[in-house]
């Protein structure tokens, strides 16, 4: 379910485990040194990790590897940890699942949570920019998979966020309505111009939406890259197939190609995923 922390714009708040440094100039997120254990198992493990404003970075990891974790944690869902992380006031998280209220109509599920009177015409308005203005008044169970995903979303962008977190959000999409929420979402972010940290475990979704694309092992970010491609991106592209190959391969994804530096590739024939996430550890 989307939530959120209210405040000023561009304020960052600092959860958890004092450390001494001040806001972070120039960041959307600023995470240092963070560990997130569960029975005395660090999940998330002397993790480091910086988000520019404005960027779009997608986080990429085998299933289970604390993805998660780390979105609940940037989210102030989870605040039992160690190290330091500095995230601005004003943001937002849709899960896979759009969870909403089934009792409640789309708009009402829109501005849940929000501070004050609910308002119908701040929801409408949400759900005017993901397309779904005219269902304000509807039923959540009479909504399609892609509509209830798209009020979730509308319900993160209710709250203004700064940095929009999004954990798998199109992951139960069949796959016309996915390619329609990603083109969403890409809209949303250059009209909005917020930060993104967008949880995938697909490398061609990361590689279609985001600047820079990190993957997770071993509880830290393991490897990263910038997607310096023009936009929209073409998959057939052989800079995209080289980087997908190399994101593969960083994943562990047996068989894939990996190009040499600087040499460009024949696109790779398939759609690639690195596993599906199995696990609904995101409830706050
Ligand atoms: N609340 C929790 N209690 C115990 N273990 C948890 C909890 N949340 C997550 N985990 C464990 O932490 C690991 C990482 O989970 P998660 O962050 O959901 O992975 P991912 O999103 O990358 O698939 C998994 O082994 C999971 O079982
Ligand atoms: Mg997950």
């Amino acid at each position: 379910m989307a939530t959120d922390l209210h405040g000023p714009v561009n304020e960052s708040v600092r959860h958890a485990a004092g450390q001494s440094a001040g806001a972070a100039p120039g960041a959307a997120v600023r995470v240092g040194g963070l560990v997130r254990s569960f029975d005395g198992r660090a999940v998330v493990d002397d993790l480091h990790l910086t988000v520019r404003p404005g960027e779009f970075v997608a986080l990429l990891g085998r299933s289970g590897c604390g993805k998660s974790t780390l979105l609940r944690v940037l989210a102030g869902l989870d605040r039992e940890i160690e190290g330091e992380v500095l995230v601005p006031r004003r943001k937002a998280v849709a899960f896979q699942a759009p969870r909403l209220m089934p009792w409640k109509r789309v708009w009402r599920n829109v501005v849940l949570g929000l501070p004050g009177r609910p308002d119908r015409g701040t929801a409408v308005r949400a759900l005017d920019e993901v397309g779904l203005g005219h269902r304000a008044d509807a039923w959540p169970k009479t909504l399609s998979g892609g509509e209830a995903q798209r009020a979730s979303l509308a319900r993160a962008l209710v709250r203004e966020p700064d940095l929009l977190l999004l954990d798998e959000p199109f992951g139960a999409l069949d796959a016309l309505t996915r390619i329609r929420a990603q083109q969403l979402v890409a809209e949303v972010w250059q009209r909005r111009g917020c930060a993104v940290l967008l949880v995938t475990h697909d490398v061609e979704e990361a590689l279609l939406l985001a600047d820079r694309a990190l993957v997770m092992a071993g509880g830290r970010i393991a490897y990263e890259t910038e997607v310096a491609l023009p936009r929209p991106r073409d998959s057939s592209d052989p800079r995209f197939a080289a980087l997908r190959a190399r994101l593969l391969d960083r994943l562990g994804v047996a068989g894939a190609p990996v190009p040499p530096p600087e040499q460009p590739q024949s696109p790779a024939p398939a759609r690639a995923h690195a596993g599906a996430d199995e696990n609904g550890t995101d409830t706050p």
